[in-house]
């Protein structure tokens, strides 16, 4: 799989790769009560930087208040300074990060106050989530057979591990009717997004993006809000239909995973000319000098990680939050 390193944050210490394990009993793995984070580091003329860390452990924290833990022993703020140290560590110029707090100790009747919550944080190498190829082709998308989470059954604005059966359903389908990824439409039958990434349409000159109730709030679809109204854009939020992505001009994708991605064609029907149209190019370039530190936007967006390099991870006792 590629996804060794050297170390692995586990609970306010780096571990050896091979060292990081838990044990079978561990409550997430059988209950998927777990909450996650998928964040990239870029290499740059300044060496290696965190996209939008601040807004992704902030995510992560909001993810483990959804979800009811309770006695979360980091703040924001110390998970970020422990996913730049794991970053420095594994001395990675560029990389794909994976913090996650998982219900542990306990917790065999159904609620997370009968565990306890770990944490981990993973890096690993990743290129192109979707292929090298997608990035100028595009890829093939179906809509699935399986219905996004209504926002009342699982929650939606967390990246709660058990949440990622849906997708994995979907993705696996999706595959093998030979497609690349799948549509999910939400409980009412309008466009929601896919396994793991947000979606947007162009139509005329506009674009249109499904509003947040039920799907991930995702940091990569702010990110492209921001540069296409930059750009002079009009971005609406608003319901889209099935078949409005049939006659759009142009269809795209965008999550951490795979950065910005055009949909060429959908159920077998081509969109637009069938190939990266030009405001999806445009975003996607912008998005890349964006990562890159060589766009206005990047000073804000961008946390190099050894500009204060972190020495050390406050330990602190869990408390009650
Ligand atoms: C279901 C889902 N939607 C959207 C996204 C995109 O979110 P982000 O841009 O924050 O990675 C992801 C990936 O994290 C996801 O898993």
């Amino acid at each position: 799989m590629g996804m060794e390193s050297k170390y692995i944050w586990m609970n306010g210490e780096l571990v050896e790769f091979e060292k990081a394990t838990l044990h079978f009993l561990t409550p997430a793995l059988h209950y998927g009560v777990g909450v996650f984070e998928g964040i990239r580091c870029y290499s740059t003329s300044s060496g290696p930087a965190v996209f939008r860390l601040k807004e992704h452990a902030e995510r992560l924290v909001n993810s483990a208040k959804v979800m009811g833990f309770r006695d979360l022993a980091y703040s924001a703020d110390e998970l970020a300074d422990a996913i730049k140290l794991t970053v420095s560590a594994n001395g990675f110029d560029e990389c794909y990060i994976r913090p996650l707090i998982y219900l542990t100790d306990g917790g065999w009747n159904l609620t997370v106050d009968a565990g306890k919550p770990g944490v981990g944080i993973a890096v690993w190498k990743w290129n192109n989530y979707l292929g090298a190829e997608a990035l100028e082709a595009g890829i093939r998308a179906n809509v699935s057979s399986f219905t996004r989470h209504h926002p009342n059954v699982m929650m939606t604005k967390a990246k709660i591990t058990g949440n990622y059966a849906n997708s994995v359903l979907a993705k696996t389908e999706s595959m093998r009717l030979g497609f690349d990824e799948a549509i999910l439409l939400d409980a009412h039958g309008y466009v929601a997004e896919c396994t793991g990434e947000n979606l947007f349409l162009a139509r005329g000159g506009r674009i249109y993006t499904p509003p947040t109730v039920d799907i991930l709030e995702g940091i990569t679809r702010d990110a492209l809000i921001t540069l296409a109204r930059d750009l002079g854009y009009e971005v609406v939020e608003q319901p889209i239909s099935r078949d409005q992505l049939y006659i759009a001009d142009e269809v795209f994708v965008c999550g951490t995973a795979a950065e910005v991605i055009a949909l060429r064609e959908i159920d077998l029907r081509v969109i637009g000319a069938g190939r990266m149209g030009p405001v999806t190019r445009a975003l996607q370039q912008a998005f890349h000098a964006t990562i890159r530190g060589q766009h206005p936007r990047s000073a804000e967006w961008l946390d190099y990680v050894n500009a204060e390099a972190p020495v050390s991870i406050p330990v602190r006792e869990r408390v009650s939050a």
